[in-house]
């Protein structure tokens, strides 16, 4: 079977900070990769986006360089860490063999085709005991009123390539170890009110193809469910968990 195609952000770069939480959520990113970085001064981010999370780390003490695949993701990025950024593939890495300290991929590998490529090419560039980070993409949401009609949306959500155990299958194939796994907390506030607009305007990628048969049937009523919850402009507390692993080579 052919390998599907990586999925470019350039639709969304726009609008992507303000629906992603920003440079808020780059620095809490950056603050959890952080401590893996000790003693790394090659650093890269595959699907840099618009730089946030390296924006982080810079804030921190370490350069990175980001690279991606979308040209308008990455002219944000530029704003953000200057030359550091370059367009490629996370399939095909400019990078030299055993060239890099460490490596993070931060909500990727669910959109790059051949994830496994991906992490393939993460061993290759890695010099030995150099790091790769991974926080994959498979989210847990804790219940609260807006999840209630939030999770009629599961079954439009493809199945999710980046598990913890497939991540740690395609590491294990390119002789990279498991040195730490655990599930990252993430916390912030959003209204009903907010999460329907979002919704309405296509904001999460697995809706920006959808057909109008099926937004009709399963989006829209969560939309309008969210807007018929009781006061729909207060912010609710959303704790959401992702799986975090880091290998050696
Ligand atoms: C959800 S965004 C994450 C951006 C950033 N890591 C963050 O946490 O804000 C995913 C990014 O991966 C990029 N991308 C998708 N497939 C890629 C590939 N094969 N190689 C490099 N980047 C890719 C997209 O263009 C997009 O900018």
């Amino acid at each position: 079977m052919a390998a599907a195609e990586s999925i470019s952000f350039d639709r969304i770069a726009d609008r992507y900070d303000e629906s992603r939480g920003g440079e808020g959520r780059g620095q809490v990113m950056a603050t959890e990769i952080e401590p893996y970085l000790a003693g790394a001064s090659r650093v890269v981010e595959i699907g840099v986006g618009t730089g946030v999370v390296a924006a982080g780390l810079a804030r921190l003490g370490h350069n990175v360089v980001g690279v991606d695949i979308s040209a308008d993701m990455l002219s944000r990025a530029h704003a953000r860490l200057g030359a550091r950024v370059a367009r490629a593939d996370g399939r095909s890495l400019p990078l030299r063999t055993d060239s890099i300290d460490a490596v993070y991929l931060v909500w990727v590998l669910h959109l790059v085709g051949d994830p496994s490529a991906v992490v393939a090419e993460c061993a290759r560039v890695l010099r030995p005991s150099g790091r790769l980070v991974v926080v994959a993409g498979l989210v847990h949401t804790e219940p609260n009123d807006m999840a209630e009609h939030e999770r009629r949306l599961d079954a439009l959500r493809k199945r999710r390539p980046d598990t913890a155990e497939s991540v740690s299958t395609w590491a294990s194939a390119s002789d990279l170890v498991l040195v730490d796994q655990r599930q990252l907390q993430e916390t912030f506030e959003h209204s009903p009110a907010d999460h329907a607009d979002a919704l309405e305007q296509r904001a999460a990628s697995f809706l920006w193809d959808l057909d109008t048969a099926t937004w009709a049937e399963v989006v829209q009523p969560v939309i309008d469910g969210l807007r018929g919850l009781l006061d729909p402009t207060r912010a609710r507390r959303v704790v959401q968990y992702r799986d975090f692993l880091v290998f050696s080579r």
